[in-house]
């Protein structure tokens, strides 16, 4: 395998570190030539001390000067802001993780697409609110994106072997989160420690409590969608509480293919890196028998968790509502992590916003930052009737 350089857009993060322990492992087929994070300034530091890169980039540009101050003496590059980032995405590497949590990521990962980069990527409320749009870039500059998500992964390895004109349907599995079991009553008075605890998967706050109100997995049936120029009906959820089977394609046939694997996201990441071919990742990797014991699954209840539902009229009704659903959630999700609305109203709130905001198509990239900066005003300005 050629050596691999290697930008990584939120580095400090869960993805972020996982990619750096596959780097680590593996130093002979990578090396490290940029870092983007937001905040993080003592991890990032850490980082570059280790890795070595050309650029590193703090997005909150109130953190520069402790940053220079720290790598004083090397010959990395610093910079910072929000354009720094875009910048980043820009300098010529060979692999761009995308990795930066939430909307905030569209900007910078078009920016690797339009290099015709490849783009191993992780980010997926990008892809949620603007979709077509991503998806017709990839195509125009011939970038090449992978996707890290463990289901998207698994479907990207299972379709790369079939024509798509065979495949009916296509099931992602969902763990169910920390709540699978919780009834309503019971989730009334659920904490942001509880929703973020989850059973399998170590992530980072936001999609941790995505993973409890199951709209990570609406998000990313929109994601599939557009990955993979699937229509809406051909989607499906299971609940599968042990996390081992990822995506499941069913063929006109009557086949059908799984891909499973334990839930280390170290796997999707390592092959992400090293498409079309494979690598070990750094972790002790179980035997299948071990794997498929116990397995189960079972039809999501909408009604426990409506946002699964919410997300996937969402997806059906197009147009500007998976952006407007994205930005409600984002505010959302900050409002019940600050502790300013419970579980419950999360999706009161998203409800409201979808209802109030008027549907329109969304034909540029501009659009989409435009109509995701109303939705969030509109959203806190909602946000206070809605507060607990
Ligand atoms: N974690 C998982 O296992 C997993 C699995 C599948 C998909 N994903 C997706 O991958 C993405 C990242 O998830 P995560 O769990 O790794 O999130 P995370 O732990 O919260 O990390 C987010 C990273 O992005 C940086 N960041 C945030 N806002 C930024 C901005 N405006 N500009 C530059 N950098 C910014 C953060 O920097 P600071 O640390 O400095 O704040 C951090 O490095 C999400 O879209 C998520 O849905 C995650």
């Amino acid at each position: 395998m050629k050596h691999q350089t290697l930008t990584i857009l939120g580095s400090t993060g869960s993805i972020g570190t996982n990619t750096l322990d596959v780097v680590r492992a593996h130093s002979d087929k990578f090396s490290v030539k940029v870092l983007v994070a937001q905040k993080n300034v003592q991890k990032l530091i850490a980082q570059a001390n280790e890795f070595n890169p050309e650029l590193i980039v703090i997005a909150d540009d109130s953190y520069y000067q402790e940053l220079k101050n720290n790598l004083n003496n090397s010959k990395i590059e610093i910079l910072a802001g929000d354009d720094a980032v875009i910048h980043a995405a820009q300098v010529k590497t060979d692999i761009v993780m995308s990795a930066i949590t939430g909307a905030n990521s569209l900007r910078p990962t078009m920016a690797a697409i339009v290099r015709g980069a490849k783009v191993a990527i992780a980010n997926k409320e990008a892809l949620v609110c603007a979709g077509p749009l991503i998806m017709a870039a990839v195509q125009k500059n011939k970038a090449i994106l992978i996707p890290v998500d463990s289901e998207h992964s698994a479907l990207f390895q299972l379709f790369n072997h079939h024509e798509k004109e065979f495949i009916d349907k296509v099931i992602i599995t969902a763990s169910g989160g920390p709540f699978r079991t919780f009834t309503r009553d019971q989730m009334q008075h659920v904490t942001p420690q509880q929703a973020i605890k989850h059973p399998n998967w170590s992530m980072g706050v936001k999609i941790s409590v995505d993973s409890a109100t199951l709209m990570n997995k609406g998000l990313e049936l929109i994601e599939a969608a557009h990955l993979f120029d699937l229509n809406p009906n051909q989607l499906d959820v299971l609940v599968h509480p042990q996390s081992i089977v990822h995506g499941i394609v069913r063929f006109k046939d009557g086949s059908h293919i799984l891909q499973f694997a334990q839930p280390d996201m170290r796997i999707p990441i390592a092959y992400s890196l090293a498409f079309p071919k494979r690598l070990t990742p750094p972790l002790d990797l179980k035997q299948p028998l071990s794997l498929l014991s116990d397995l189960t699954f079972e039809k999501p209840d909408y009604k426990r968790f409506p946002m699964l539902k919410t997300a996937i009229d969402a997806m059906k009704s197009g147009l500007n509502a998976p952006t407007l659903l994205n930005a409600a959630n984002e505010i959302a999700v900050n409002a019940f992590i600050e502790g300013k609305i419970s579980f419950l109203k999360m999706h009161d709130l998203i409800v409201n916003v979808l209802e109030y905001m008027p549907q329109r198509p969304l034909h540029l990239i501009e659009d989409v930052l435009e109509e995701d900066q109303k939705t969030r005003r509109t959203c806190l300005d909602l946000l206070k009737k809605h507060a607990a």
